[in-house]
């Protein structure tokens, strides 16, 4: 019998979670949990490399709360005296604290999977440290999301810049086989490749070669049509409900086709969006109705099917489907020490195994198999 793979994915601690994020990867891991040794973790020291610009936002939200609260006469209602380093420690927290939530209500299971704080594994720095003296300039140069991040205007640290060596050192200190991320992490899993190969070729054979697994929906399209991401502002959250949610489903584009008028699903973003949810008889019928909006016209009282009401579908798909998590998420809230027991005992499991990797790795560079004391 071949062993299990090893299975690692991290989570940037970003805020809220969204449909791009499900599709593209989270649902992958939720269902690899099951075919191997899986290792999640989430990236709280990737996370400081756009902490500021995290921070600026989530102080920015809170402001126009606060405005709200105040021109609607019920006053401030916290201290917005600290922006600073605590708005920084604060955002950090938060969103850590956010994502395990997230993750535990869409359904990971902690008896499957080693769910841990990338910060509780400091072992991963020492690690990226000795592939950074491995890597060349020009490797990281080639990075687009370092290029995208600067163009968004995040300041250019160093940290940002050696950002995939971090992650690198992130799969392969557990050993990892498959990687399941989304398509904008590719380039990652392939520099991953390129430092592994040159760890093995200066010390020896340590590292096993990590692909990617994509997720069924490589691409999910936001509101507005573009790729689903927070720094467009086009994102509908998982975990959102009621009017903010409808607002968002009601608001997706479309284009300006009359009611009446047959309708091109493949370039819709609604039916883009629907067909994640629902079942081929569903999304069949719904092609059906763009193609011919009288079909079925009574049950709508005679009015020909229209955009609005393939929103109104994909609203209910949404609604149904992430029902559950949303009880589950309610309920984990209520019980904070339940999470930080997970991470901590997810800490405890991923920590020896990087420390088994390090041993190794220290030995073969030339240093002792582990620091004195
Ligand atoms: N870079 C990933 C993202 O932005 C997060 C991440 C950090 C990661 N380390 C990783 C993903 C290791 C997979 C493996 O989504």
């Amino acid at each position: 019998m071949t062993p299990e793979p090893r299975i690692l994915s991290g989570v940037q601690p970003s805020g809220k979670l969204h449909l791009g994020n499900y599709f593209g990867a989270i649902q992958q891991h939720i269902q690899m949990q099951d075919e191997g040794e899986a290792f999640y973790f989430i990236a709280d020291y990737h996370a400081l490399t756009t902490l500021e610009e995290a921070a600026e936002k989530r102080v920015l939200a809170e402001f126009a709360r606060q405005y709200t609260a105040i021109v609607s006469g019920k006053g401030p209602q916290t201290d917005m005296s600290h922006t600073d380093s605590h708005a920084r420690r604060e955002t950090l927290k938060a969103h850590v604290h956010d994502v395990a939530l997230d993750y535990l209500a869409l359904g990971l299971d902690p008896a499957k999977a080693t769910f841990y704080r990338q910060s509780d594994v400091p072992e991963v720095c020492e690690l990226a440290w000795m592939l950074s003296t491995l890597t060349g300039m020009g490797l990281l140069e080639r990075a687009h999301s370092f290029k995208d991040k600067t163009a968004r205007g995040i300041s250019s640290s160093v940290g940002l810049f050696t950002y995939p060596i971090l992650m690198a050192a992130d799969i392969l200190i557990v050993q990892s086989h498959l990687v399941p991320v989304g398509k904008d992490q590719v380039q990652h899993l392939e520099m991953t490749r390129d430092m592994a190969g040159y760890f093995n070729q200066a010390y020896g054979e340590l590292f096993p070669m990590p692909q990617e697994r994509l997720g069924v929906a490589a691409v999910v399209p936001g509101t507005d049509g573009q790729k689903m991401s927070k720094s467009y502002g086009n994102t509908i959250d998982i975990f959102a409900e009621g009017k903010p949610l409808e607002k968002k489903v009601m608001g997706i584009v479309t284009d300006s086709t009359p009611v009446d008028a047959p309708k091109s699903p493949d370039t819709c973003n609604v039916i883009a969006l629907y067909k994640l949810f629902a079942t081929e008889d569903e999304l069949a019928k719904v092609v059906d109705m763009y193609k011919k909006p009288l079909l079925d016209a009574e049950s709508r009282g005679g009015r020909p099917f229209g955009y609005g009401d393939a929103k109104k579908l994909l609203l209910a798909k949404i609604h149904a489907y992430f029902e559950p998590a949303r009880k589950r998420r309610k309920e984990l809230e209520r019980d904070p020490g339940f999470v930080e027991e997970v991470l901590q005992a997810g800490a405890k499991r991923a920590r020896a195994v990087a420390q088994t990797t390090m041993r190794l790795a220290r030995q073969m560079v030339g240093m002792a198999p582990q620091p004195v004391g």
